[in-house]
C-alpha cells in the first residue's frame, strides 16, 4: 500500500485554484451572455472532464441556451502517430442545423480533438461553432485552431482536478493540480 503509493502520481502544487477558476468563469459567462444575446445557443461538451467546467459555466450564463454532450477517443499510439485518429463513443442527441454552437472543452493540446470536432458540426449545419476552452497550451498544436474564449494559458506540465484525470482519477478535487509524479 505505502509502495504503491509512492509510486502512483498524485495531485501536487497548485496551478489554478478554485476562487481563481471561479472569477475567470464569470467573466467568461459575462462575456458570452453578451455574445449571443438573441442567439439560438447550444453548448456542445465534451465528455467527461469538461462536465465540471460546463456546470458552472452553463449556471453563470444570463440568456437562454441548451445542453448536448458527445464523447470522443483518440488514438495516440504508436500506430496512430500524429495523425491522431478519433473514434465517435457517443453523438449529440439532437441536430445543431441553424443553431449557434459553442464547444466546451477541458483544454486545447495538439488541437486533433478540436478539429474533428468543429469540422463535424459544421458539417451538420450549424449556424456557427466556437469553442469555449477553460485551459489552452497554444504552443502545442498540431493543428491551428483557434478558441474564441480562453479561461486560461496552461502550463506544459499534466494536470488534474477540476475535470482533468490522471486515469480516471482526480477528477472531483476542486482545485487544478500539477501532477507530481
Ligand atoms: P488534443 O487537443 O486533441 O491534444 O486533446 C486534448 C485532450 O487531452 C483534452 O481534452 C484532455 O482530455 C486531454 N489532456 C491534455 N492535457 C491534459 C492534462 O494536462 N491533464 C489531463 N488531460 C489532458
Ligand atoms: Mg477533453
Amino acid at each position: 500500500m505505502a509502495a504503491e503509493n509512492l509510486l502512483t502520481p498524485s495531485p501536487g502544487e497548485i496551478a489554478f485554484g478554485a476562487d481563481l477558476i471561479a472569477g475567470r468563469i464569470d467573466e467568461l459567462a459575462r462575456q458570452i451572455s453578451g455574445d449571443y444575446r438573441g442567439r439560438d445557443l447550444v453548448l456542445v461538451t465534451v465528455l467527461k472532464g469538461s462536465a465540471i467546467f460546463l456546470a458552472d459555466l452553463s449556471r453563470r450564463l444570463t440568456i437562454p441556451h441548451r445542453l448536448d454532450f458527445i464523447a470522443i477517443s483518440a488514438y495516440r499510439g504508436a500506430s496512430a502517430g500524429s495523425s491522431g485518429r478519433i473514434r465517435l463513443l457517443k453523438d449529440i442527441d439532437r441536430p445543431v442545423r441553424g443553431e449557434h454552437v459553442l464547444i466546451v472543452e477541458d483544454i486545447v493540446d495538439t488541437g486533433l480533438t478540436l478539429n474533428y470536432l468543429f469540422t463535424t458540426l459544421r458539417f451538420r449545419g450549424a449556424e456557427s461553432v466556437e469553442v469555449c476552452t477553460l485551459l489552452d497550451r497554444p504552443y502545442r498544436r498540431l493543428i491551428e485552431i483557434e478558441s474564441r474564449y480562453v479561461g486560461f494559458t496552461a502550463p506544459d506540465a499534466f494536470v488534474v482536478g477540476y475535470g482533468f484525470d490522471y486515469r480516471q482519477r482526480f477528477r472531483n478535487l476542486p482545485d487544478i493540480h500539477l501532477l507530481a509524479r
